[in-house]
């Protein structure tokens, strides 16, 4: 009976590892680390860490309670966002665990992976269980939207399409075609579910705490966007260094399937806002939303070196400023520095 580990007198060298089909070499060595982009993609996201139940929910449940503090119409809002999050994270989680970190082979790349798989259920928690409950909605509601409510479905309907054929078991990435469909779904997860799908709701949302509403709900949510942020980045160095190694398969087709599913994002995202924001909101019109959406659309296609149809400007420059928190203040410092001395060991 042969060992399931082989004896081998081999070491592993960094030059020898790969993005995929790694088998050149062992995929348990994280060391001699060759993608160090990605390993220090796995420092950044640990030294970020939070959980939901850290943040204060006191003022958002007093303002809920209230009944003249939000209109019928932002109570819907709110809780579609909610409803449309708390099953998002987990489609999003099961695809980067079940589909990707199984084919993605360079294991320096599989530990951010993980810590990305794990924030998604972190967000899970603050979206599904955490807000909802604390503010007393009724969680099967918002579980069930994702199967009730037209344009939320679709646009998970998406996202869950992108693995059907990576999740067959006989799915493979050596050939000229899985290796294709493998790039396709990365594309799709990292810039259209990943880069474009969550944008409206966090604009949404975060225009609650402008007005300081929701501060509770609105402070989850900042964390939330940074670590998306995370996300979509490690994705597109991720596809760069997998079209590095795998030039064939990013033909003129590729580019032009790539262009259309950000297109049908584009157009399931305004969909999204437009349904769940009917007569526009906190000075938000569906004029504004499909602009945002066109604007992070043409900024996700440059980064993949493709054209931008659009041409649209940031109609809220605020959010770059979120987004670019913590460059700007020490908004995060208390929480990081906690986590880093708590989680230090003393063997005194
Ligand atoms: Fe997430
Ligand atoms: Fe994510």
């Amino acid at each position: 009976m042969g060992d399931i580990i082989a004896m081998t007198a081999t070491r592993v060298r960094a030059d020898d590892k790969r993005i995929i089909n790694n088998k050149a070499v062992d995929v348990n060595q994280l060391i001699p680390i060759k993608y160090a982009w990605a390993w220090q993609y796995y420092l950044d996201a640990c030294a970020n860490h939070w959980m939901p139940q850290e943040i204060s929910m006191q003022r958002d449940i007093e303002q809920w309670r209230n009944p003249k503090a939000f209109t019928d119409d932002e109570r819907l809002a709110v809780k579609r966002a909610l409803g449309f999050f708390s099953t998002a994270e987990t489609i999003v989680a099961n695809n980067v665990i079940m589909a990707i970190y199984k084919f993605i082979t360079a294991p320096e790349c599989r530990m951010y992976i993980l810590r990305q798989a794990f924030e998604e259920a972190i967000h899970t928690h603050a979206y599904g269980q955490y807000m909802p409950e604390s503010l007393g909605m009724d969680t099967g509601e918002l579980m069930n939207m994702y199967r009730e409510v037209p344009a939320i479905h679709d646009k998970e309907e998406f996202g869950a399409r992108l693995t059907v054929d990576i999740l067959q078991p006989d799915f493979e990435t050596e050939s000229f075609s899985g290796r294709s469909r493998l790039l396709r779904n990365l594309i799709g997860y990292y810039v259209v579910t990943e880069g474009i799908f969550f944008y409206t709701t966090f604009v949404m949302l975060l225009s609650f705490g402008r007005q300081n509403r929701l501060p509770g709900v609105c402070e989850q949510v900042q964390y939330i966007l940074r670590d998306e942020s995370m996300h979509l980045n490690f994705g597109l160095e991720l596809i760069h260094a997998f079209i590095r190694e795998n030039q064939d398969v990013w033909t003129e087709e590729a580019k032009a399937w790539a262009l259309e599913a950000v297109k049908e994002g584009v157009r399931l995202e305004y969909r999204h806002a437009e349904d769940s924001l009917p007569n526009g909101l906190l000075g938000l019109t569906h004029q504004m939303m499909k602009q945002y959406v066109e604007y992070i659309a043409d900024r996700r296609l440059e980064r993949l070196g493709l054209p931008k149809p659009y041409g649209t400007s940031n109609p809220f420059p605020w959010m770059s400023e979120v987004i670019d928190l913590r460059k700007e203040k020490n908004f995060f410092e208390t929480r990081v520095t906690e986590y880093q001395t708590g989680g230090t060991l003393s063997w005194e």
